[in-house]
């Protein structure tokens, strides 16, 4: 054996196909090998196996780049962070930002990128709102799919996280989240779901937390009913880092689904445990055979055991990955508010523009938790800003001395103060009280002012919001941001993203803010809101919010017309067809997410008064008209049925609403369903 050609072994065969490599790999093994392959060698490497030459698979965070500390802090390609890219509502552009951040972790001889991180956005305290993309499952789907087939596309494993109902940071490590089976079907899974079905993703990240009292990395029902059985699955499920620990054992572990415990030294996955437990047959080679298998297929699927030299090509921190960062932030920085209008700013007649605020030079890549980035640069607004101002506009530090103010302001990634940080959840939704007396002394030394917000999250705005004539949503934009937001504020760039996620106007007008019962209290959490998630519960409760889900301006208008819809009636499968068209009425060119909500008008349980079914981006010259088209099938119309323990959907009417945001309705129709 000592002398094993191992070369010659099938398994090493790259012309061979995939499934072939994988049988003979799993067949070379000896049971010790499988035990060692369970679990990581060191913080972001899993174990080598020497007699067979199987070298090392070496992964790092994501979302939203290389993250550092597995990179070994190399520079890289900061990218706006999740909730601004999915403010894009660009798939095209989320599946490029996935391409591109694998070309840089291949270019460090990396095979796994731990993201997407595609958690709803229950809580708008959740520590990690800025990591995750939104509150709603539809638009969730959507960008998770385009961002792991980008990132598979040059054969670099995505890792989507954190399966599943990791809602929060408080107590992640123990407590439970009580949700019931509609809630997690209709709201917590279908992006989970969609990323394996129509994404095929090779890997998936199981949650610190337990699900219904059950720790995700032992989570049977979650982890091979529902992902392997039900949806497919084919790839291995890794453990969120150190969350195999607290599970019952080593055998829940392996019967429940887990295939890689990390880090290093695992606990519950270290070798000697592993045969223990299978000595005292509290498993067989079998189980563990269908939890290694999908690990060896993202060893061949990567081409961890192919020439290099034939795997697709690594680059990073090039001009094309920046100028994808800068792309996101254009069009994921969201104009929330402007009267006047005041924006954009005309370079030629503005002649002094003060800049102020805190977060006016702060940097925020390396920051937030294990998503930080050691970013290749990072330019601030206050450098956007300068470079687009250089010989034309003066920046002055006096409003009152100015044409225009600009106040930068919000949150950023702190530990101390609980904002936007993995382990901890934001304490209020408030900004400091220093800033809200900054925005009122500037808006009343100059009321042209524009309140630019940097943060991950929602923020309250109730003490300044009226006074000032335009506020934008920069949230973290990456590292080309500053230039976005430059852009954005001087009309070089028409603002096209959408909110992600309602703006509340209060904490306590979030459903998962009602009580301690349902956020940060003890060791169980109850999703009591069920289903009535982000604006599915503003809309049915008749709540007002600051800003509605799927709200953001433009500098040019949008007219929608000829809603059709096709056919009406329905029924049985067949897909509903709806169709309009949308006319840029303005003279910009511009941009608009065209949003389809549907609602089942009579249904015997209850049901959102809306609820996202499709969406689309048209981007349009001034005077230009496109149609957009969207497809309903038979799921986008079904509850989850308890009883059946099945998708349902009733015959009735359904109504159709096109809007420009889940709050401003531009054309509505109907269809009648007959099951
Ligand atoms: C985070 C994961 C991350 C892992 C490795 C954990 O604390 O929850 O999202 O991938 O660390 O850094």
């Amino acid at each position: 054996m000592a002398n094993l050609d191992y070369r010659t072994l099938p398994f090493w065969d790259s012309n061979l196909d995939v499934e072939a490599r994988v049988a003979d790999l799993l067949k070379q093994l000896t049971l010790q090998e499988k035990f060692s392959l369970c679990a990581g060698k060191s913080l972001f490497a899993m174990k080598p196996v020497p007699r067979l030459g199987i070298p090392i698979l070496h992964m790092s965070d994501g979302p939203h780049g290389v993250g550092a500390l597995g990179s070994h802090l190399k520079k890289m390609t900061y990218f706006p962070v999740g909730i601004c890219r999915t403010a894009t509502w660009n798939p095209a552009l989320a599946e490029q930002y996935g391409r591109a951040s694998a070309e840089e972790i291949r270019s460090i001889g990396y095979q796994m990128i731990l993201g997407p991180a595609i958690n709803i956005q229950r809580a708008p305290l959740c520590g990690r709102t800025f990591e995750y993309q939104t509150e709603d499952p539809y638009l969730n789907s959507r960008m998770a799919v385009a961002a792991v087939r980008g990132t598979q596309s040059v054969r670099v494993a995505a890792c989507v996280k954190h399966y599943a109902a990791n809602n929060q940071e408080f107590k992640r490590m123990r407590v439970s989240s009580e949700v019931s089976e509609r809630a997690l079907r209709e709201i917590y899974l279908p992006a989970f779901e969609a990323a394996v079905r129509e994404g095929n993703t090779w890997s998936v990240m199981a949650c610190y937390n337990r699900v219904n009292g059950v720790y995700g990395c032992e989570h049977r029902d979650l982890l091979v009913s529902k992902l392997r059985e039900e949806w497919g699955f084919r790839g291995v499920v890794v453990s969120d880092w150190y969350a195999a620990r607290p599970t019952s054992s080593t055998e829940t572990c392996v019967k429940g689904g887990l295939g890689l415990e990390m880090p290093g030294g695992g606990s519950r996955y270290n070798q000697k445990r592993l045969a223990t437990a299978f000595k005292a047959n509290k498993f067989t080679e079998a189980e563990l055979d269908s939890n290694l298998t999908g690990l060896l297929r993202v060893m061949i699927l990567t081409g961890l055991l192919d020439d290099p030299k034939s795997l697709p090509a690594g680059a990073r921190n090039t001009k094309e990955h920046f100028e994808i960062s800068r792309k996101i932030a254009e069009e994921g920085i969201v104009l929330l508010k402007n009267e006047g209008p005041l924006l954009p700013l005309d370079i030629n007649s503005v002649k002094k523009i003060a800049v102020l605020g805190p977060n006016v030079a702060r940097k925020n890549g390396f920051g937030g938790g294990s998503s930080m980035i050691r970013a290749a640069h990072e330019i601030t607004p206050l450098q956007g800003l300068k470079e687009k101002c250089k010989r034309k506009v003066k920046l002055v530090k006096n409003p009152a001395d100015a044409d225009v103010a600009v106040v930068v302001v919000g949150l950023h990634h702190c530990m101390l103060s609980h904002w936007d940080m993995e382990m901890y959840d934001k304490k209020s939704l408030a900004i400091p009280p220093a800033q809200v007396d900054l925005i009122q002394q500037t808006v009343t030394l100059n009321p042209k002012t524009v309140v630019v917000l940097v943060s991950g999250s929602p923020v309250e705005m109730d003490a300044w919001l009226e006074q000032v004539p335009a506020v934008v949503e920069m949230w973290y934009a990456g590292m080309e941001g500053g230039r976005a937001l430059a852009d954005i504020l001087f009309g070089g760039v028409n603002p096209s993203g959408k909110l992600p996620i309602t703006f509340p106007k209060r904490l306590a007008d979030s459903p998962a803010h009602a009580s301690e019962r349902t956020f940060g209290g003890a060791d169980k959490v109850f999703y009591d809101e069920g289903v009535f998630v982000g604006y599915r519960h503003f809309d049915a409760r008749g709540i007002e919010p600051i800003f509605p889900f799927g709200h953001g301006l433009s500098y040019t208008t949008f007219a929608y017309d000829q809603l059709e819809i096709s056919p009406a009636p329905v029924s049985g499968e067949g897909p509903v067809t709806v169709s309009l068209e949308v006319t840029n009425t303005g003279n910009r060119a511009g941009a608009e997410v065209v949003q389809l909500y549907i609602q089942d008008v009579e249904a015997s349980v209850e049901r959102p008064p809306k609820e996202l079914k499709g969406f689309q981006k048209l981007f349009l010259a001034p005077g230009e008209t496109q149609s957009a088209t969207f497809e309903l099938n038979l799921r986008d119309l079904s509850f989850w049925d308890e009883a059946a323990n099945a998708w349902k959907a009733e015959s009735g009417t359904f109504a159709v609403y096109i809007g420009s945001s889940s709050r401003d309705i531009r054309l509505q129709g109907e269809f009648d369903y007959t099951s």
